[in-house]
């Protein structure tokens, strides 16, 4: 228990906000007090293996950036190398230029079966804008698809895309706006996002349903297509197979503190510009498809 992540690159840097070195004798004294939670600010390429197509991912050392690419022959994708359970994580995220029509770029955070939370970015043909789609699975169930209309050509520069998730509730951010909340509604018979997930990302072709409902394929003339991913920031509870307690007790650390257990006055406001005016589809306002709206949906904000 306790050993923190051991440094595997050269210039690892691991700081432990509180970490548990107990010897066995120990043990009762110092469970409550035990916590796993690391900040992991390391290159990419240290944090992460390739998980699809090796020679279609590309390692750009000087700009601490991995580059994943869709063409005609495959996809590409890579994941964490640890596990995390409550805290926050980000990657600053470029999408593909130009024509990008009919491929989805996803980031995301997965159990690999029960627990998932997703950005898809929907591509586009040139100068027509992205749509971001984020869904939930929370013990295998989903369907809670949501999808706005980004405010930013996100082709052009690196934004940050990230993850805040604790016993309260999941929130998915843009920059600093809070774009999508799921709240911990287990009071109401919802199960809640609780198992320890590794960071996937992939770029895929999803030209079946991505671009105005699947009506704009893929123009494979304009491949490879390719996305970018930089500055991938780790602050939260580390998974460790041997300690499956350590991330659960874990109530002293920042993530679960009052001031992250709903969202502030400025970013309920933030939320609401975005609910109002970029959404295009809300699950929860989808009454032909949800004749009664699940549960959750009563517990938004
Ligand atoms: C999660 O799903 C399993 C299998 O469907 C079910 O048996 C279990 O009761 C569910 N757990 C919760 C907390 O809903
Ligand atoms: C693509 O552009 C069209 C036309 O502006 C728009 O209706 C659609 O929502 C855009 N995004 C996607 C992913 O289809
Ligand atoms: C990397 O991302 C973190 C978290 O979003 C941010 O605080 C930091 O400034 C970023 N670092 C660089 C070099 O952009
Ligand atoms: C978005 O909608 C709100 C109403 O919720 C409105 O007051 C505001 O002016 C709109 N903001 C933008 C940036 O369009």
């Amino acid at each position: 228990m306790g050993s923190l992540p051991t440094n595997r690159g050269s210039s690892v840097t691991q700081q432990s906000l509180l970490s548990c070195t107990l010897s066995s004798l120990l043990v009762a004294v110092l469970l409550l007090l035990c916590a796993c939670s690391s900040i992991l600010a390391a290159p990419i390429k240290d944090q992460t293996y390739i998980t699809w197509s090796q020679d279609h991912v590309k390692m750009l050392d000087a700009e601490d950036a991995i580059q994943i690419t869709l063409d005609s022959a495959s996809g590409s994708g890579f994941t964490s190398n640890k596990k995390f359970l409550y805290g926050s994580i980000s990657m600053e995220i470029k999408l593909v230029p130009g024509d990008s029509a009919g491929t989805v770029t996803a980031y995301y955070l997965s159990s690999e079966i029960n627990d998932e939370f997703d950005f898809e970015f929907l591509g586009n043909v040139s100068g027509e804008p992205y749509l971001l789609q984020t869904n939930v699975y929370s013990n295998g169930t989903s369907g809670r698809e949501h999808v706005l209309a980004l405010w930013f050509d996100p082709t052009a520069d690196y934004h940050t895309y990230s993850f805040l998730w604790n016993k309260y509730h999941a929130v998915f951010f843009v920059d600093s706006t809070p774009i999508r909340m799921f709240a911990n509604s287990q009071a109401l018979g919802v199960p809640y996002i609780s198992k320890p997930m590794r960071l996937y990302t992939s770029i895929w072709n999803g030209e079946v349903w991505a671009t105005r409902g699947g009506q704009d394929k893929i123009n494979w003339k304009h491949a490879p297509f390719v996305a970018s991913f930089h500055n991938f920031t780790v602050d939260a509870c580390i998974w460790q197979e041997h300690d499956s307690e350590c991330c659960a007790s874990a109530s002293n650390l920042w993530w679960e503190q009052e001031a992250y257990q709903a969202l502030s006055s400025e970013q309920e406001s933030m939320f609401n510009i975005v609910q109002n005016n970029y959404t295009v589809y809300d699950y929860c306002k989808d009454v032909h498809r949800y004749p009664i709206l699940p549960a959750e949906c009563n517990h938004q904000l």
